[in-house]
């Protein structure tokens, strides 16, 4: 099998072009591409009559070259005779307005009309597509729930969001109770009361926005299921993915991920517009790709790789001679299996005129064709000897959608980002070079020596028992701030915090404090330590009970109780951090519970902006080095390793990696 591809939409090109340009992907070493992900207008034109026969064509041509094909279900655009037939598809926004056709997902997913149109177009290309021997796969639809930020409130998902309740709570007086609606008099007497979260005059009630967030995901992993399901049944030969965005949080990826073979993911770390980051951070690239490979915990496909600028109406900065090579190693180091470039060649037309393909306009081959196709050569035989993708991470970090879902409706503090507050962590384990997954609350966490589990805001009684068998049992447990508040519904649980997890962090807090507008410290205990900083957005005020301080509040009427502590319980450990803790304190912490709970760093130095990763091999491990900056740096490599792909070492054994270098080692 192939490692990688291409976005190629041959509905955008000439016929005659075609196999020019399948010929110079075969050239530069590209095995496969994925097509028709937004071509329902051409595979079905008038409503029950298929051509698909330029796709047929189009498969054919590039088989000729030995390239094969994966096929996008066409969902994500519903053509204009769809829309002028049935109006009552199209979404309603949360103003209550209805948006128009045009863009793409212009549709309402619980619609049932709708539902019957994407049964007929995807039943009709599995059964003409099955037996194709160049289809090995099939991608649902295009990065589910994007284009639904805000959407859809129609009658339709009222009805369907009642549906939900009535499964999960059973008679409305369950559901009065579970979102407590005796506050401001919204008692319900039956389900067809209770409204989607359109705006009111003041704020809605907690427990329904939570649940409304759960029913907006489940809702999605629904729409992908019935496609899934056909899929299965008509073409049991071919896989079935779909292509996630990373840190994106509309959808419960892991839920997502259950019917599918394996995920995919969207890596674009230019963006081109004001609401994000224009280039991102290497570290957040980093704990989007530990994400994705440890929601199956299992290696996956990245189906769209930034292949040059990207843009809509703005456009971002242009790849650095060196990025995209350096961008493709480290997805291979973080668990990518496949790489597939968006896109082939850049459009001439239409919204993404400047989403800067491999090819430019003129469709000439130039830099960045000659950049890849050197990367594929050198990494290629690479991959080919890599096995399940596992980093051998003795580190994780619980990633929840719940708990992610409930800080979006009550942030505490007006700046707390769920996201934000994670990455601290992560960014002291990357600077550390240790190895982390990333994996849901539902995971096995036996294999683990240390884990963070931020933020554990909403708690279960199996969570709280899951948690405590972990540390029972020897495992190292970070819990912190906002610990134990909730339940399930979003309500309130009345006791004194962390609740029943107090005597394994062996603290109570009975007072804490906000950081809106005012401001505490926080310094690292250990003795001469000098390490103090701000701390920031929430605090906790811990009593001990049987836990010991590793670092103090400096500030204010709580100044030197503790900020961090350190709990010995059964075999194992947990420590409770009661703030978003300064860099500096955080390096410490991580520090020690590492070295407490014996992990090891994978190198013991690397420059500044060096990114190190390993990734466990057939017979061998391979580690990644990864120079994210613009300026040339020095690395000693480590003995028990020998140079595969990267420049020459000096006689004394240093690597000078030159701006966006990279270099590719295997263990002796
Ligand atoms: C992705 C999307 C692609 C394409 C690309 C460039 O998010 O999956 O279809 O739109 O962005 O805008
Ligand atoms: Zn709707």
């Amino acid at each position: 099998m192939t490692h990688f591809g291409v976005d190629y939409y041959p509905e955008h090109w000439p016929r005659e072009r075609w196999p020019i340009d399948a010929r110079m992907m075969r050239e530069a070493g590209i095995g496969l591409v994925r097509m028709g992900e937004f071509a329902w207008a051409k595979m079905e034109p008038v409503e029950g009559q298929f051509d698909f026969a330029w796709l047929d064509d189009a498969i054919g041509v590039v088989a000729a070259e030995g390239i094969q094909t994966v096929l996008g279900t066409p969902t994500a655009t519903p053509p204009a005779w769809v829309i002028e037939r049935n109006p009552e598809i199209l979404p309603v926004d949360n103003t209550g307005a209805v948006r128009g056709f045009g863009g793409r997902h212009h549709d309402c997913q619980s619609n049932e009309t709708y539902r019957g149109h994407i049964r007929r177009i995807v039943r009709a290309m599995a059964r003409h597509f099955f037996a194709n021997p160049h289809v090995v796969g099939w991608q649902i639809d295009n990065e589910l729930g994007n284009s639904h930020r805000s959407l859809c409130f129609c009658g339709s998902c009222a009805r369907a969001f009642r549906a939900w309740l009535r499964v999960r709570y059973k008679t409305i007086e369950a559901l009065n109770q579970a979102w407590g609606t005796v506050f401001w008099s919204q008692t319900y007497s039956t389900f067809d009361q209770v409204p989607v979260p359109l705006p009111t005059p003041n704020s809605h009630n907690p427990s329904l926005l939570l649940d409304w967030k759960r029913f907006c995901s489940d809702l999605i992993v629904d729409f992908q299921r019935l496609q899934v399901a056909i899929l299965r049944e008509e073409c049991p030969r071919q896989f079935v993915t779909h292509n996630y965005m990373g840190l994106f949080d509309k959808t419960n990826y892991c839920d997502l991920a259950e019917d599918l073979d394996f995920i995919a993911h969207n890596q674009y770390p230019l963006h081109f517009r004001k609401d994000r980051y224009p280039v991102a951070p290497p570290e957040r690239l980093a704990a989007t790709l530990d994400l994705m490979r440890g929601i199956k915990r299992k290696p996956f496909w990245i189906m769209e790789q930034q292949a040059g600028p990207s843009g809509w109406e703005t456009v971002s900065s242009t790849p650095r001679p060196g990025q995209l090579r350096l961008w493709t190693h480290q997805a291979v180091a973080r668990g990518a299996d496949t790489i597939v470039y968006f896109r082939w060649r850049t459009c001439l037309f239409g919204t993404e005129q400047f989403w800067h393909g491999i090819l430019p306009h003129s469709g000439e081959p130039g830099r960045r064709y000659d950049e890849i196709k050197r990367t594929i050569s050198e990494l290629a035989p690479v991959m080919d000897r890599l096995g399940d993708g596992g980093q051998g991470a003795e580190v994780a970090m619980l990633w929840s959608y719940e708990q992610q879902w409930a800080f979006q409706v009550q942030p505490h503090h007006p700046d707390f980002d769920y996201v934000a507050h994670l990455m601290t962590y992560y960014r002291a384990m990357y600077e550390a070079r240790v190895p982390i997954d990333l994996i849901s609350e539902r995971m096995d966490l036996s294999p683990y020596r240390l884990v963070i589990a931020p933020l554990m805001f909403l708690m279960t009684p199996e969570l709280e028992a899951k948690l405590r068998a972990y540390v029972a049992g020897g495992g190292h447990l970070v819990l912190t701030m906002r610990t134990g508040v909730k339940d399930r519904n979003n309500q309130i649980i009345p006791h004194t915090l962390p609740g029943p997890l107090a005597d394994v962090v062996g603290v109570r807090i009975d007072d804490y404090d906000c950081l809106w507008g005012v401001s505490q410290g926080v310094r690292w205990l250990a003795e001469g330590s000098a390490l103090a900083g701000p701390c920031q957005k929430w605090c906790d005020i811990p009593r001990l009970e049987g836990a010991r301080p590793l670092a103090l509040y400096t500030t204010d009427y709580y100044a030197g109780t503790p900020a961090i502590t350190e709990n010995a319980y059964g075999q194992g450990r947990a420590y409770y951090a009661g703030t978003e803790l300064p860099p500096v304190v955080m390096k410490a912490f991580m520090a020690h519970a590492l070295a407490e709970a014996n992990v090891a760093p994978l190198v013991a130095t690397a420059p500044e902006g060096v990114e190190v990763a390993r990734r466990r091999g057939r017979g061998a491990d391979y580690l990644f080095l990864l120079n994210h900056t613009g300026t040339p740096v020095d690395f000693r490599l480590p003995l028990q390793w020998t140079l595969l792909i990267g420049p020459e070492p000096t006689a004394d054994a240093v690597l000078r990696l030159g701006p966006y270098e990279v270099a590719t080692c295997i263990s002796a």
